[in-house]
């Protein structure tokens, strides 16, 4: 189990969060999982060609998935990374330090996007706009920056869709509950189609991918969000509650018979 607990809901303000740290190594062990990869593979897909193209990369945390970017548009490319946080670009600027890949971060809010219309031919946001404080702005701004008939792509959670197999239903059910009304935008996943469609987006498409969650992943994603919850009063459940709820998961983990999952979605479209 990890032991320094972050609150995962406030992936929307890292800078302003106790331990910026926890952050970075959050998306290390999310990006770790071979579920990630599948979700960077059908972004890529989404994309489509990237060679010599401008491409976007927003929300782009430690930029590890904007360097993989940067490896594919080939000289006469280039790849901008943007993110709300200073901690995180200064994080994907030290990573990409000395590989001499065409690739720029830049500290900036994508609902405040200071970047030219249609500047760019790809446009990615992976794990983004659920965090967004303005989701509508920051929805709109990605459209913007794309070009006419460019391709744009974003993978979001929809934080109800998450299950664990846990004996006590009703418990279960509120964790749940409490977990996904912590994030600005826990409905995303399932708003992305008629979001991107009313912005003008054309061939929108949108597949939804399953993350199955290791128990060691599942505990560092929700215990530090249930646990400021249940102080705060947003949790039904007292401390003694939600301790006794994570001790049949912890079991089953050693046993080997732990089950958690979480379902995203992928869109993809055409400027
Ligand atoms: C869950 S992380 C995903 C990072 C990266 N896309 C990845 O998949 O590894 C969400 C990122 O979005 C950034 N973020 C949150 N709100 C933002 C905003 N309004 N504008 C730009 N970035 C934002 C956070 O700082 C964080 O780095």
């Amino acid at each position: 189990m990890s032991t320094v607990a972050g609150n995962v809901a406030e992936f929307t303000a890292v800078d302003e969060a106790p331990d910026a740290a926890w952050f970075i190594d959050f998306m290390d062990a999310a990006n770790s999982l071979p579920a990630y990869g599948e979700i960077r593979a059908r972004l890529a897909g989404e994309l489509g060609e990237l060679t010599g193209r401008a491409v976007l990369d927003v929300g782009c945390g430690t930029g590890d998935d904007t360097r993989e970017l940067a490896s594919l548009v080939g000289d006469g490319g280039r790849v901008v990374g943007v993110d709300l946080s200073v901690a995180m670009v200064a994080e994907a600027r030290r990573r990409a330090a000395g590989t001499r890949l065409p690739i720029e971060f830049r500290v900036g809010d994508l609902a405040r996007l200071e970047l030219p219309d249609g500047s760019f031919d790809r446009v990615r946001a992976k794990l983004v706009l659920m965090h967004c404080a303005d989701i509508e702005a920051a929805a709109a701004a990605l459209v913007r920056v794309t070009r006419p008939g460019g391709r744009l792509a974003v993978f979001d959670y929809d934080f109800d869709t998450a299950t664990v197999d846990h004996p006590d239903v009703d418990a279960t059910r509120e964790v749940v509950r409490c977990a996904s009304d912590g994030h600005p935008n826990n409905w995303s996943g399932r708003q992305l189609a008629r979001r991107f469609r009313d912005l003008g987006l054309r061939d929108v498409r949108v597949t939804p991918l399953t993350a199955l969650l290791p128990f060691e992943f599942f505990h560092r994603s929700l215990s530090g969000r249930l646990a400021s919850a249940q102080a705060g009063g947003d949790l039904r459940m007292s401390a003694g509650e939600l301790r006794a709820w994570w001790r049949p998961l912890a079991r089953a983990a050693d046993e080997n018979r732990f089950f958690g999952s979480l379902t995203g979605f992928v869109l993809g479209g055409t400027r």
